[in-house]
C-alpha cells in the first residue's frame, strides 16, 4: 500500500465527540504507530485476526459488524397496502425518531462516549443525508413510523419509531423503500449494522439478504 493513507480524521465526528476523531486504515505496526496525539481512534479488523498487538496498543473492542446485501434483481419484496414511503416530508419528525434510537452501535456500546454525544452523531448525519435527499421516511397507514437513508444502494441510516418496534410490520416498510432503490438501478442492496442487533440482523434475514464482510471495532482513547 505504497502511499497509502494509514490514518484519517473524521471531521464529522470530531464536531459531534468534541474531540480530535481519527481512523486508522489498517492494525499494522506502522499504523498503530502513528495513532500519538490526543484523541479518539478507531480501528476495524478481520475477527479472525491476531487481537494481541490491538491490546499492546491500549485499543479495545467495542463492535462487530456485518454486511447484509441482496442483488437487486433477487430482492423480493414483500408488499403491504399499510406500507409506503415518501421523500419530501419535513426534518423534524425524523430527527424525533433518530433520537435515542440507536444502541447497538459502536459510539453507544463505548463507555468513553457520553451518550448524548452519540446520539448528536447520528443526529448530525441524518440531517446531512436528508439535506442531500436520500432519507426515505417510512409511512405505515399515511403515518410516519420510521425512515431509511440511503447512499447509492446503501442503507446507510435508519431506525423505526418505539411505538412501531417489535410489531412485524419492519420488513413491510424496507420492501417499499428497497424496491424503489432497485428500481432506480442500484445493482445490488447493502446495509451495516452490528451483529449483536439482532432485530436488524432478522429483519434482512427475513428479506432474503445473506451477510458478509464481518468486521471486529475497536477504539483507543489517548489523553
Ligand atoms: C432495526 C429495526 C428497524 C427492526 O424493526 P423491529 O420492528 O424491531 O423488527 P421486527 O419486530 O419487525 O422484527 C424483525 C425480525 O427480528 C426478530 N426479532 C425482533 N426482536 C428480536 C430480538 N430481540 N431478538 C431476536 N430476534 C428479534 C423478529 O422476530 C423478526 O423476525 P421474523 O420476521 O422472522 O419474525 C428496529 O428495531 C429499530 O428501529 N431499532 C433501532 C434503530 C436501529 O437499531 N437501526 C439499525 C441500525 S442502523
Amino acid at each position: 500500500m505504497a502511499g497509502a493513507k494509514l490514518i484519517e480524521r473524521v471531521p464529522w465526528d470530531c464536531a459531534a465527540l468534541g474531540r480530535e476523531v481519527f481512523e486508522l486504515k489498517s492494525a499494522a505496526p506502522e499504523a498503530l504507530a502513528q495513532a500519538r496525539t490526543p484523541g479518539h481512534y478507531t480501528v476495524k479488523v478481520d475477527p479472525l485476526a491476531d487481537k494481541r498487538i490491538l491490546h499492546e496498543h491500549g485499543f479495545y473492542y467495542c463492535d462487530t459488524l456485518v454486511e447484509p446485501f441482496c442483488a437487486a434483481a433477487q430482492f423480493k419484496p414483500l408488499p403491504h397496502p399499510s406500507a409506503a414511503f415518501r421523500l419530501d416530508g419535513p426534518l423534524e419528525p425524523l430527527l424525533a425518531i433518530c433520537r435515542g434510537a440507536f444502541e447497538h452501535d459502536r459510539f453507544h456500546r463505548d463507555f468513553s462516549i457520553e451518550r448524548a454525544r452519540a446520539d448528536l452523531r447520528y443526529e448530525n448525519w441524518l440531517r446531512a443525508l436528508y439535506a442531500a435527499g436520500k432519507v426515505y421516511g417510512l409511512l405505515w397507514d399515511a403515518g410516519l413510523a420510521g425512515f431509511i437513508a440511503h447512499e447509492q444502494g446503501k442503507l446507510v441510516l435508519h431506525a423505526l419509531d418505539r411505538r412501531h418496534r417489535g410489531c412485524g410490520i419492519a420488513k413491510y416498510l424496507w420492501s417499499a423503500a428497497c424496491a424503489n432503490l432497485a428500481r432506480q438501478g442500484a445493482p445490488e442492496l447493502t446495509s451495516s449494522i452490528s451483529a449483536t442487533n439482532l432485530p436488524a440482523v432478522n429483519l434482512y434475514a427475513s428479506l432474503g439478504f445473506r451477510f458478509r464482510n464481518p468486521l471486529d471495532v475497536y477504539h483507543r482513547v489517548i489523553s
